[in-house]
C-alpha cells in the first residue's frame, strides 16, 4: 500500500537524521542530547540556517535580529488581532501568519520565526479578555514569549520553554516538513512554504496530539485505574495519545530529553506531583500497548511529556500546538531554502484505481 509513504526516501538533507532502531536524532552534526538544555533556540535557528541565507549575523546579532522581527510581527498583526481572536487559537496564528509577506530572504525567515511566539500569546490574552502584551526586542525569544503571555516570566520557566522550542526544531521528513518542502520545490516563497507545513501540524496524527494527552491524564486520574481505562481505550479502536511513531521502534529520544526538563522543574510542587502521576500512566500503557499490539513496538513519542512541559510553564491546551510551530517552524523554513535550492519539483504519481471510461469505437 503506497498511501503512507512508508521507507520512501523523497529528499536528501543536510539537516537532521532520525534514526527509528537506535532512537537517535542528529541535528546537523550534532545529537539532540547535545543541544537539549545546553543550546538556545537562537543559536539552533542559526545552526540549522547556515548555508542557506547569505547575510546571516553571528548568534547575538541573529537573537537581537530576532527580537526586533517580533515588534515587527506585533506592529503588523495588531490591527487584525480582534478578527482574529474569535477562530480557534492554532488557525488564528496560521491567519495572522498568511499575512506577511512571500519572499525568500533572512527577513521572511526572522519575520516567520518571530510569528508565532507573537500571535499566541497575544491571541491567547484577548481569548481571556486581557490586552496583548507588545514583545520586548531585547529579551531572550522564549521568556519573551511568557512575558508577552503572563507579563512576567521566571528565568526557569523561560529556559524549559527554550529547552522545548530547541527539542522540536527539527526532525527529518515529518509530514509538515513534507509538505513545506512540496510547497517549496514550486519555488513560492517561504510563507506559503510554512503555510502548508502549520496545515500539517494541526492534525492529532501530527502536532495535534499534546493537547489531548492533557485531556487523557485528566481523565485517567478521574477514573483512577490507568490500566483500565487505557484497556478500554484500545478495545474501543482508539489511539493513546503520545505513544507510537512511524520511525521510531524505540523510545522517541526528544521524550527523555523534555522529560529531563519537566523533572527539573519538579521541585515546583504542582509539576513534581503531575510528573508522578505522568510517570505512573506511561508505564501502564507501555504496558496495554505491549499486550494489545505484540506485533508492533509502540513506544512514547514527543507529545507525552510536551504536554507536560508546555502545561508546566502556563500554556492552556488549546495551544499546545502553536507552540510546536513556534520552534518547528526553524527546521521549516531551512528544509524550504534547501529544496528551493535543488531547483526540482516534487511530483510524484499517483496510482489510478477508478472506473476506465467507455472506449468509443
Ligand atoms: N495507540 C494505540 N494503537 C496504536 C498507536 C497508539 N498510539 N499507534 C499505533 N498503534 C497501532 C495501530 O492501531 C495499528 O494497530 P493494528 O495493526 O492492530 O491496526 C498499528 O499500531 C500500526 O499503526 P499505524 O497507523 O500503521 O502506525 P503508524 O506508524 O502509521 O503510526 C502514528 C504512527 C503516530 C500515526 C500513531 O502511532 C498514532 O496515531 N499515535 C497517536 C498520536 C500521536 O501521539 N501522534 C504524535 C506523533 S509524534
Amino acid at each position: 500500500m503506497a498511501n503512507g509513504l512508508d521507507d520512501v526516501v523523497a529528499a536528501d538533507t543536510v539537516l537532521s537524521d532520525v534514526d527509528g532502531a537506535g532512537g537517535h536524532l542528529t541535528i546537523r552534526g550534532h545529537s539532540l542530547m547535545e543541544l537539549a538544555g545546553r543550546w538556545r533556540y537562537a543559536q539552533v535557528v542559526r545552526l540549522l540556517f547556515d548555508g542557506f541565507f547569505d547575510d546571516l549575523p553571528s548568534d547575538a546579532e541573529l537573537e537581537k535580529a530576532i527580537g526586533n522581527a517580533r515588534v515587527e510581527v506585533f506592529d503588523r498583526v495588531q490591527p487584525m488581532l480582534a478578527q482574529l481572536a474569535p477562530l480557534d487559537i492554532y488557525s488564528g496564528m496560521r491567519a495572522g501568519m498568511a499575512v506577511l509577506p512571500d519572499g525568500d530572504g533572512l527577513a521572511d525567515a526572522l519575520r516567520l520565526i518571530a510569528a508565532p511566539a507573537v500571535l499566541t500569546p497575544a491571541l491567547l490574552r484577548l481569548g481571556r479578555g486581557e490586552t496583548p502584551v507588545a514583545p520586548d526586542e531585547k529579551a531572550d525569544h522564549a521568556g519573551d514569549m511568557l512575558r508577552m503571555l503572563s507579563g512576567a516570566a521566571s528565568p526557569a520557566l523561560a529556559k524549559a520553554l527554550d529547552s522545548y522550542l530547541v527539542t522540536v526544531c527539527d526532525h527529518g521528513l515529518n509530514a509538515s516538513t513534507f509538505a513545506t518542502r512540496v510547497v517549496a520545490s514550486t519555488q513560492a516563497g517561504l510563507t506559503s512554504a510554512i503555510l502548508a507545513g502549520l496545515g500539517a501540524l494541526k492534525g492529532p496524527l501530527h502536532g495535534g496530539a499534546p493537547g489531548p494527552v492533557i485531556e487523557m491524564l485528566d481523565a485517567i486520574e478521574a477514573s483512577g485505574d490507568a490500566t483500565a481505562w487505557l484497556r478500554k481505550e484500545i478495545a474501543h479502536g482508539e489511539r493513546i495519545m503520545g505513544f507510537g511513531h512511524r520511525i521510531y521502534r524505540v523510545r522517541d529520544p526528544r521524550a527523555d530529553a523534555l522529560k529531563a526538563v519537566v523533572r527539573q522543574l519538579g521541585s515546583r510542587s504542582e509539576t513534581g506531583s503531575r510528573l508522578a502521576f505522568a510517570e505512573t500512566v506511561e508505564q501502564a500503557a507501555l504496558e496495554v500497548l505491549r499486550i494489545a499490539k505484540p506485533q508492533r513496538s509502540i513506544q512514547i513519542n514527543v507529545e507525552f511529556y510536551t504536554a507536560l512541559l508546555l502545561e508546566a510553564v502556563g500554556f492552556p491546551k488549546e495551544a499546545f500546538s502553536n507552540v510546536f510551530a513556534a520552534g518547528r517552524v526553524a527546521g521549516w523554513i531551512a528544509h524550504a531554502r534547501e529544496q528551493q535550492a535543488t531547483g526540482r519539483l516534487i511530483r510524484p504519481q499517483s496510482h489510478y484505481v477508478g472506473p476506465v471510461p467507455d472506449l468509443v469505437a
